[in-house]
């Protein structure tokens, strides 16, 4: 094991940006009690709250980065409610969620517009986490491996060498998010090693991979270990800071006894 784990933690839809002070300032106390020696945190806060987070994290010095749950892949002009890559490195923003499965099914994302939003972050300087995952029908046909072989592809096929260190893969099946049903170890495991071997075909082969759906304090130990995850995506319990300071402990843990 030699890549550093990473945990993210999606804040989705909630916390205003009041809410999300108090939630940064927390993360903070809990770091600086006990500071995650080898594990790379991000968090993903709504657009609004942005630049109340990057204040926290420059005033309380934390070692913690921050993610925009979306961008709109052209640089400026009329695409009203839109957010551009410049603005987002503006307030500090290093990485980007593309193609989370909430954006491809409720607004419409096609794999093309993946793949378009995907370049337009790592060309404009920041880090691309691509989500990808079945849903429950294609899991239940036993397609799950063909059809995220097809997104990876879709979305990173082509892609400039030069921008590969800067692209992250998170396996989310669908099924699993935010559902409370996680992804069995063996579940996980081999669609670990499939993602990597399309990834080595692709050339990305030092690629992180995440798991993500319905992680939480409880589960993520056996999930790091056994499931031989790069790190995670969190939803819901990177809400507290508790539950997602203990995943992100549990994962520097793992990570420090493995290596
Ligand atoms: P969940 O969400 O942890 O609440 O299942 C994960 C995600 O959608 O990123």
């Amino acid at each position: 094991m030699t890549m550093k784990p990473l945990v993210i933690g999606n804040w989705k839809m909630n916390l205003d940006y009041v809410e999300s002070v108090h939630l940064s300032q927390q993360l903070a106390v809990l770091l600086k009690n006990r500071p995650a020696e080898h594990t790379e945190v991000v968090i993903a806060p709504p657009f609004v709250d942005l630049r109340s987070v990057t204040s926290v994290i420059e005033s309380e010095k934390m070692p913690v980065t921050v993610a925009a749950q979306h961008v709109n892949p052209n640089d400026n002009g009329a695409h009203t409610g839109e957010i551009s890559v410049s603005m987002l490195k503006r307030l500090g923003v290093q990485w980007v969620l593309v193609g989370h499965s909430e954006r491809r099914s409720m607004y419409g994302q096609s794999d093309e517009f993946v793949a378009q939003t995907l370049r337009a972050v790592v060309r404009g300087g920041l880090n691309a986490v691509l989500c990808c995952g079945e849903a429950r029908e294609v899991r239940e046909a036993g397609d799950q491996n063909e059809f995220v072989s097809a997104q990876l592809r879709a979305a990173l096929e082509g892609l400039e060498a030069k921008y590969h260190d800067s692209v992250v893969i998170a396996y989310e099946p669908i099924w699993a998010i935010g559902t409370g049903l996680v992804a069995s170890v063996e579940q996980v495991k081999d669609m670990m090693a499939h993602a990597r071997a399309v990834l080595v075909e692709l050339g990305l082969s030092g690629a992180r991979v995440l798991y993500g759906g319905s992680v939480n304090a409880e589960n993520a130990k056996t999930l790091f270990v056994d499931g031989d995850v790069g790190g995670f995506l969190v939803g819901g319990a990177s809400l507290k800071a508790e539950s997602f300071m203990a995943i992100v402990q549990d994962a520097d843990d793992c990570y420090a006894e493995k290596r």
